[in-house]
């Protein structure tokens, strides 16, 4: 059963195409109930500021029951509702209220490893070497004298190794934190669940998916080593040798994904696919695979032209041939916030205003990470208050992520600035944030959430935005100058010294401009 359509929801099935989507990381959104931790009823109460802000769909990280290892992104049950976030009552009502606002609702799925709270690993651990239970598992001989050492070199992107040892001597596979363990998906039961989980949601009425690991779940016969690169972060792509992702057998397992999907016309899945590889990258998007795929090109790419504009040129090669639109990310839960990558401080927000224009005017999919739109930076976390498993596993040789999962501001002074009615939260807020609310930005027509919301509203409702090409368009030393089909003309000047405006009228600009000229660090659309 498919809910009918919202007659507020653009009733077009692929509404994604150009959609701009909002990632919620649940825990910092808003807190609903006090805790200090956000939830779902966060979310509810802040529906009515994502539809005047102007986004077409959700993005709600992982609310599923979890001993929280990896802060949701250890499932312990895929079909329910963490305490901590609500319950099953909680989520529906929020379906029901935001698609009645006009936002579409898609939610996370983490197929590549289940907790280990998950009733499938306890039943594993509970159960003999070569038992069916620990076959949904990868769970293999250790190396070695005693088989002491584990079955193979690969590392866990946390730190430390992949494997952990369970009493009986054998050791069991976790790509990620040893509470993360990898599940099998030659195995037909693990297929079969994660399509009832799909299901499971779709009934309820969720509008699609983000498929977390989307180039895991598939690993090569006989778990060889891999080829280990020297002074490659734990979270960066170590490329082909890399055995533990992008194996071919993944794009079964998308094939199968893609077929539930189907049977719910308007529904989509969005991949994290951390394959830098243009061809490779495609790959995930042939006809019967995903709708869309992160382009992560945009996320690490330097602030500069070139590499600005390579990040483009590679996004919209990797789609080019396949049906698939380019899938814009600057920011997300994963990786430091570019108002910090771009400098930080003043510098860090000018240049994250330009980025905004820039991203925004590309043709695609956009994915927005809260708390973009108020500019917000990484925040400087005491040790103490670090939790990202990374801190703990690498040994506190990399502090981890919480630096850009730190709650949003929404209105006052102090903290908590209205993410929860209590003032410590999960993650401690920084003093001196008043002039980074919500509430005080949208009070102010210069702040970079003014710059969102007119930027949003231009792009849904003006037909230059019309088409998913670009054409590039001659410009000065450190600019990116381009055209879409539509009329819209975005040139971005990062170049040190102002430029010249081009022919056109101004529609928006990301800072105030100088006399027929773009400051540097600005970006100005214009109808040409
Ligand atoms: C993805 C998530 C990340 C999580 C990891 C393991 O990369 O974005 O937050 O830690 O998968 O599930």
């Amino acid at each position: 059963m498919h809910p009918d359509p919202n007659p507020v929801l653009s009733p077009s099935a692929d509404w994604w195409r150009s959609a701009v989507f909002y990632q919620i990381y649940i825990r910092s959104f808003a807190d609903g109930n006090g805790d200090g931790v956000g939830d779902l009823a966060g979310i509810r109460s802040r529906l009515p500021y994502l539809a005047d802000l102007g986004v077409d769909a959700l993005w709600i990280t992982p609310f599923y029951p979890s001993p929280m290892a990896d802060h949701g992104y250890d499932v312990a049950d895929p079909r329910d509702v963490e305490p901590v976030f609500g319950d099953l009552a909680q989520f529906d009502t929020l379906l029901t209220e935001a698609h009645a606002v006009g936002l579409r609702v898609t939610i996370d799925l983490v197929p590549n490893h289940s907790s280990h709270d998950h009733e499938w690993f306890q039943a594993a651990l509970a159960a003999a070497p070569g038992s069916p239970e620990r076959a949904r598992y990868f769970f293999r001989d250790g190396r070695g004298p005693d088989g002491a050492e584990p079955p193979n070199n690969w590392p866990s992107i946390f730190g430390g190794p992949a494997w952990s040892r369970v009493p009986d001597g054998e050791w069991y596979l976790h790509i990620f934190a040893s509470e993360q363990p990898d599940l099998n998906f030659t195995n037909p039961e693990v297929v079969a669940d994660l399509e009832a989980t799909m299901r499971f949601w779709l009934d309820r009425g969720v509008d699609g998916f983000r498929i977390d690991v989307a180039h895991g779940m598939a690993k090569p016969d006989g778990l060889p080593d891999m080829v280990l690169l020297e002074g490659v972060g734990l979270l960066d792509d170590h490329g082909a040798g890399d055995l533990r992702f992008d194996q071919d057998d993944v794009h079964v397992v998308h094939r199968r994904i893609r077929a539930v999907l189907d049977a719910y016309p308007g529904t989509m899945a969005v991949g994290e696919v951390w394959v830098s590889d243009d061809a490779r990258l495609a790959q995930y998007l042939r006809p019967d695979e995903l709708q869309l795929a992160f382009n992560f090109k945009l996320l690490t790419a330097e602030w500069a032209a070139g590499d600005l504009r390579d990040a483009v040129t590679h996004s919209l090669a990797a789609v080019a041939g396949t049906p698939a639109p380019a899938c814009w990310v600057l920011s997300n839960h994963d990786r430091p916030r570019h108002v910090t990558r771009y400098g930080g401080g003043e510098l860090g927000l000018r240049r994250a205003r330009a980025a905004a224009l820039l991203q925004l005017a590309l043709p695609g999919a956009v994915y927005l990470y809260n708390g973009d739109e108020l500019g917000m930076p990484d925040v400087d976390l005491p040790d103490e208050a670090l939790q990202d498993p990374i801190w703990e596993r690498s040994g506190h040789a990399e502090r981890g992520r919480d630096a850009c999962r730190v709650p949003m501001p929404w209105s006052g002074t102090e903290p908590s600035y209205g993410f929860s009615s209590r003032a410590d939260t999960w993650l401690p807020m920084p003093e001196g944030w008043a002039a980074l609310t919500a509430a005080g930005q949208a009070a102010d027509a210069t702040s970079i959430q003014s710059l969102y919301r007119a930027a949003l509203a231009l792009r849904t409702t003006s037909p230059l935005f019309g088409g998913e090409a670009l054409d590039w368009l001659p410009a000065p030393d450190g600019c990116l100058a381009f055209r879409r089909p539509g009329g819209l003309v975005c040139l971005v000047n990062v170049s040190g010294a102002p430029v010249p405006l081009p022919e056109g009228q101004v529609l928006l600009a990301s800072a105030d401009l100088g006399d027929g000229t773009l400051p540097d660090d600005t970006a100005v659309w214009l109808a040409a």
